[in-house]
């Protein structure tokens, strides 16, 4: 039996991308190097010896690609600023190219009906900020570049994302060392996550104050964690892990404080030296939980995960199991669209925000032209399929889901996988930078057109 599933009407069908990703031209007009650029032409970082050098061209050929976005009937667009094009010093003096850049690619998106949706912060730090996010200062600073892009672009751009997944800015890149700056040291990585989550909670009202009519939120990773058996250590390794990706960002957002199971996790582990430490002054809570418009949700994969062997002496004990090889993208993440449902649902229940955006999901798969330039990337067409429609029955479940934003437009440089892991909907040849829109760019655009999906 086939059933369409209708999505509301105005749905933000969208697609999305980042600054350091796709722009390139790291040094062009004045910008400043960022965090990933120096840590990208860091030996041993990055797959390959990759950088964003160059990336996708997207700072000189940004008309081609709006032009294309609208071929491909999108109505909505998730891109990121680059801090240190904006402010090459990180504070001061604005390098009026790099608005510029942003002006125009703005005008471009208006003049294609195409809504704007801005990320402040996509990791791309100006790598002049002493100290990166261990600085309280860096936050002050967030605030200042808040408030220039919200007076210069906020005529015209009314949908922000303040800062994409703090958890990676913070866990991944001061903790796990995968990430710039490539620090492994987890009490800094805590200090890092509270100066993210801060900095968005500041900007808030500096963004609605120069942006009449602004929409703000933040952009999280959440996902759920599975275990193999419930016995108390694996549900004990699970609440831990799920401490540390989900409620150790969604539960200050939201007013509760950082959640007493993980303070306490940390206080025994040494990575806080007691449940109120210093960095956390009195009125932090109250900033961080400032009221937004909407939640942005990124969503790839669930987590498995077991308990390790010390698990009743260390909570951080946790074994994480990869995913069945016959059920997976190419970045090695199980597919499993069911945890979209299910984390859309969770936090829906749990937190009650407003709105909910998808602001990322998509796969990565390597599949490139044939002979004629078409791609056949049916499996990626699948993935899609699949966690649209559980959008869809989130949506019907009561979930105030109001858009989604497919990761990515185009294929681009994936971080610490460099090059070798191809998300886009649009195919890049990076020796070329010829663009060649894959099936599932041409699939999504009739979901876009029908407002909605069959599923089988
Ligand atoms: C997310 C990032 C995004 C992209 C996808 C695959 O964590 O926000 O930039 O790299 O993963």
């Amino acid at each position: 039996m086939t059933n369409f599933i209708h999505f509301p009407t105005n749905f933000q069908w969208g697609a999305a991308t980042a600054a350091y990703q796709i722009e390139g031209g790291i040094h062009a007009d004045g910008k400043s190097s960022s965090i990933w650029d120096v840590f990208a032409h860091t030996p041993g970082k990055i797959y390959n010896g990759d950088t964003g050098d160059a990336a996708c061209d997207h700072y000189r050929r940004w008309k081609e690609d709006v032009a294309l976005m609208k071929q491909l009937g999108l109505k909505a667009y998730r891109f990121s600023l680059s801090w240190p094009r904006i402010l090459p010093e990180g504070v001061g003096k604005p390098n009026q190219a790099g608005l510029d850049f942003y002006s125009r690619l703005i005008d471009e998106l208006l003049a294609a009906d195409i809504l704007p949706l801005a990320t402040l912060y996509h990791w791309d730090l100006p790598a002049v900020m002493p100290g990166g996010w261990l600085n309280s200062a860096t936050t002050e600073a967030f605030v200042e570049y808040s408030a220039i892009v919200a007076k210069t672009l906020g005529d015209r751009v009314k949908n922000w994302v303040t800062i994409n997944e703090p958890f990676c800015a913070s866990i991944l890149s001061y903790k796990l060392g995968m990430h710039a700056p490539g620090l492994q040291d987890p009490a800094k990585a805590l200090v890092a996550a509270h100066h993210l989550l801060l900095a968005h909670g500041l900007a808030v009202p500096v963004l609605r104050e120069n942006c009449p009519g602004a929409r703000v939120g933040i952009a999280l990773n959440p996902g759920p964690f599975y275990t193999p058996t419930r016995s108390r250590a694996d549900l004990a390794a699970a609440r831990h892990a799920d401490g540390e990706l989900n409620r150790w960002f969604l539960d200050p957002l939201y007013g509760r404080g950082y959640p007493a199971d993980m303070l306490n996790d940390y206080v025994s582990m040494g990575f806080l030296p007691s449940s109120r430490p210093d960095f956390i002054k009195p009125n932090d809570f109250d900033i961080i939980a400032t009221p937004t418009d909407f939640l942005g949700i990124n969503y790839y994969t669930r987590n498995r995960v077991m308990a390790g062997e010390e698990i009743d002496t260390n909570p951080a004990s946790v074994v994480r199991l990869s995913a069945p090889e016959d059920n997976q993208t190419e970045m090695g993440w199980e597919i499993f669209p069911f945890g979209l449902y299910e984390t859309l649902s969770r936090i829906h229940w749990e937190y009650k925000p407003g709105e909910i955006l998808v602001t990322e999901n998509g796969a990565s798969y390597s599949d490139g032209p044939d002979s004629n330039g078409n791609v056949h990337d049916d499996r990626r067409i699948g993935y899609l399929k699949d966690h649209i429609a559980a959008i869809g029955k989130a949506i019907q479940a009561g979930v105030p889901v109001t858009g989604y934003y497919l990761w990515s437009l185009m294929d681009n440089f994936e971080w610490s996988m460099g090059y070798s892991q191809r998300f886009g909907i649009v195919y890049i040849d990076f020796d070329t930078q010829m663009r060649y829109p894959k099936d599932s760019a041409f699939w999504y655009r009739q979901v876009i057109q029908q407002n909605g999906l069959t599923e089988e």
